[in-house]
């Protein structure tokens, strides 16, 4: 058995070769100076798990170094930011959740493991499940919005995709959900600075999408940067050992996120490294990744066993969950990768039409006054193609993506123009600029000799914008930001349009032309007040952004993606959720700021189709129900336009009365539905008892109360179709 396995290696193990199978080093041959010192380590058996190398050869390389020099042959496990693809490049997982479609995303997120596995990789630092109600955080790219429902059920499929039905199923990999918790709270979205999270917050909000992954049974968990209500994550004993594994079961490896031990000194709680490493130990880290140029700090654990100041079964506890992956995923029978077939499997075809499809899936059509789009290309004789993302086949991936001449990008302006082919004039005019970050990006440092653009005089580019849109028949603006301004170490301040692009928008959208926004961003950007009458938010698409752009704005696709969080008016309006709770003087719930509105721009799960829907004859199957009954609702659903489309139902609850009080409304169900023109579907909705609980944090636990309650059914969280229904005590 595994098991017996893992103790027969323990037995034979030394300390410090413990303690090395709790370390995780950076590899990668840019660096001769640190790949040679690296390589001396995995030789004498003290490297556990490597991240960064992506290059199947060098892979094994190091696997050879491991299973060829190392004393008990023990083989390394490789880890990587697998986060919306690895060659094939998905949209950025907050498009994915916007498709509301986690049977989509779990199909996607195999095809990126695939793709991995074939590289060599074994382990994903990720999905990252981050909730977050503010977006001024960079890292609101890659997590699911604002809402727990939707976050559970991304997080979940997500772990499905990577890993498939077991830890260890050929052309799958482990996913290690992160960043353990409340990382999403960043206050005022800067990232890494501490979350002040409140025990209702952190059980409603913030754990449920990690339970989620948990429970899908994920074979990782990432700890958070961040200061938890004062306790910084990786040495956060409630929250790794009390939650994590007594509460919720998880029987896997706990990693640090890069240099978090070491900087539990910098937070203030450890003396030095050797403290920091036996705190973050005794929380429940299991690994640590150490950034590049700096020393494993997981020596003193084996220092400690050695000393007797630590029991040697408390070391092996935590190397268990380690072994017991490389032996799960038959790295012990089969250490090596195919150099030969990886290239094939990542240039599967069939990935790419996947990647298209889930790009189209994920738009979210946030405007079409006058029904703009989709443009007929049959009358269509010409069009001006406009802005600084127009043809930016580099941004269209979003972030973490380090190949930065990805062999498969194309611009929305070369979709276009291949969509169209030669029967319609295209001009193109970059107009303004997006102005570099104030400090540089990580990824500066890989575009170091990247050559400077020529000067752009904006002014002239916004005449010259104008002119083309004058002489077209409608005009495309791709605008919004560039990949550099999300991701890690990527949080903003503001949501206006970054540079001059508000003014070349107003310019263009006084010719009075048919204007659409393709908005690429991951952002709220504030763009509501403009008087464009299509905006098509496309997020960074991904590898075939190209194509699934060119097909919705033609027709060829239809959106149907839904808002995976409220579209604030301005960064001022932060933090804000749709699921508030009620409070005092309700009528002018309205009238919060003095100078403005405190309504959202656009509300969570809010997205136009190319036709329409209406909701009715919504019926309450179950008027009455005991606790740990479910509760059952049907609803029809109608497409009342001239178009086939896809509409994602929403069901929304409010609980009366409880001994806490309860969110206006929460998202408790939801389905993505084919309708053509004219159909009608009657849909089912059951609510699991499950979803009529929540945390109590006067009486600190998960209570189910006998409550009237309200539910509305609609295409957004401003559904207006109720009804109700009362559990009984
Ligand atoms: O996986 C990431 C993490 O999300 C943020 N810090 C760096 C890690 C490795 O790239």
């Amino acid at each position: 058995t595994v098991d017996a396995r893992v103790d027969a290696l323990l037995g034979q193990m030394t300390p410090e070769e413990k303690a090395g199978q709790l370390s995780q080093y950076f590899y990668f041959t840019q660096s001769p100076r640190l790949a040679t010192a690296i390589e001396r380590q995995m030789a004498a058996g003290q490297v556990g798990a490597v991240l960064f190398t992506t290059d199947p050869r060098l892979v094994n390389r190091a696997q050879r170094i491991a299973i060829e020099q190392s004393r008990l042959k023990i083989p390394l496990l490789f880890g990587f930011d697998v986060v919306h693809g690895f060659r094939t490049i998905f949209p950025a997982p907050i498009g994915m959740a916007a498709s509301w479609d986690p049977a989509l995303v779990e199909r996607s997120q195999a095809i990126a493991a695939r793709e991995a596995r074939a590289a060599g990789m074994h382990w994903a630092f990720g999905p990252m499940v981050d909730i977050t109600l503010d977006p001024r955080w960079g890292r609101v790219f890659e997590g699911a919005g604002e809402d727990p429902f939707l976050g559970a059920a991304m997080a979940a499929a997500q772990v499905r995709g990577f890993q498939g039905p077991y830890i260890g199923a050929p052309g799958h990999i482990i996913a290690g959900p992160k960043h353990f918790a409340g990382y999403g709270a960043a206050m005022g979205g800067r990232d890494y600075d501490e979350a002040e999270i409140s025990d209702s917050q952190l059980h409603n909000l913030y754990l449920p999408p990690f339970k989620a992954a948990v429970e899908a049974g994920a074979g990782n968990i990432m700890a958070a940067y961040m200061a938890l209500n004062g306790v910084p994550a990786a040495a956060n004993r409630w929250l790794l050992t009390d939650v994590l594994r007594k509460e919720w079961g998880f029987k896997g490896w706990v990693v640090s996120d890069s240099g978090a031990v070491a900087s539990l000194v910098t937070h203030g709680v450890a003396r030095d490294d050797a403290d920091a490493a036996l705190k973050a130990f005794r929380a429940g880290t299991n690994m640590e990744m150490i950034p590049p140029g700096q020393s494993a700090t997981m020596p003193a654990v084996a220092a400690a066993v050695t000393a007797g100041t630590l029991p040697v079964a408390q070391l092996d506890a935590a190397v268990r969950p380690i072994l017991a992956a490389k032996i799960r995923l038959g790295l012990f029978e089969q250490p090596y990768v195919d150099e030969a077939r990886a290239d094939a499997v990542m240039n599967d075809p069939a990935h790419r039409v996947a990647a298209r499809i889930a790009a189209e899936r994920s738009a979210v059509l946030l405007r079409n006054d006058g029904a703009v789009l989709p443009l007929d290309r049959t009358r269509l004789r010409s069009l001006a193609v406009i802005g600084p993302l127009a043809d930016a086949a580099r941004d269209i991936m979003g972030s973490w993506v380090f190949d930065l001449n990805h062999p498969q990008a194309r611009s929305v302006l070369a979709g276009i123009r291949a969509k169209v082919g030669p029967g319609v004039r295209v001009d193109h005019v970059e107009g303004v600029r997006i102005p570099p970050r104030l400090h540089p990006s990580p990824m500066a440092a890989l575009e170091r000799n990247k050559p400077a653009p020529p000067p752009l005089d904006e002014t002239a580019g916004i005449a010259r914008a104008v002119e083309l849109a004058r002489q077209a028949d409608a005009a495309v603006l791709v605008l919004g930001e560039t990949q550099e301004m999300s991701g890690e170490m990527a949080s903003r301040a503001t949501f206006d349009l970054p540079g001059r692009q508000r003014e070349l928008l107003d310019a263009v959208t006084a010719t009075g032309k048919p204007v659409i926004v393709v908005l690429m961003t991951v952002r709220p950007l504030t763009i509501h007040d403009s008087k464009a009458p299509a905006i098509l938010d496309v997020w960074y698409p991904g590898s075939e952004g190209a194509e699934a752009v060119a097909n919705l704005l033609f027709g060829d696709a239809t959106p149907g993606g839904k808002l995976p969080y409220t579209w604030v008016r301005s960064a001022a309006q932060l933090p804000m959720t749709y699921a508030r709770l009620p409070s005092h003087d309700p009528a002018k719930a309205d009238q919060r700021y003095q100078e403005a509105s405190n309504a959202p721009a656009w509300p969570f799960g809010f997205g136009l189709s190319y036709t329409t829907f209406a909701y009715s004859r919504l019926t309450v199957l179950t008027p009455k129900v005991r606790p740990g009954e479910p509760v059952s609702v049907t609803v029809d659903l109608t497409n009342t336009g001239s178009r086939p489309g896809e509409e994602v139902a929403q069901l929304y609850l409010h609980q009366r009365l409880g001994e806490a009080s309860r969110p206006v409304r929460q998202l408790k169900g939801f389905q993505r539905v084919a309708l053509k023109p004219g159909e009608t579907r009657t849909l089912r909705f059951t609510i699991a008892p499950a979803d009529l609980r929540y945390w109590n944090a006067a009486q600190r636990d998960w209570v189910a109360e006998a409550s009237p309650f309200d539910l509305w059914i609609g295409g957004s969280s401003a559904a207006e179709l109720g009804g109700s229904f009362a559990v009984a005590p």
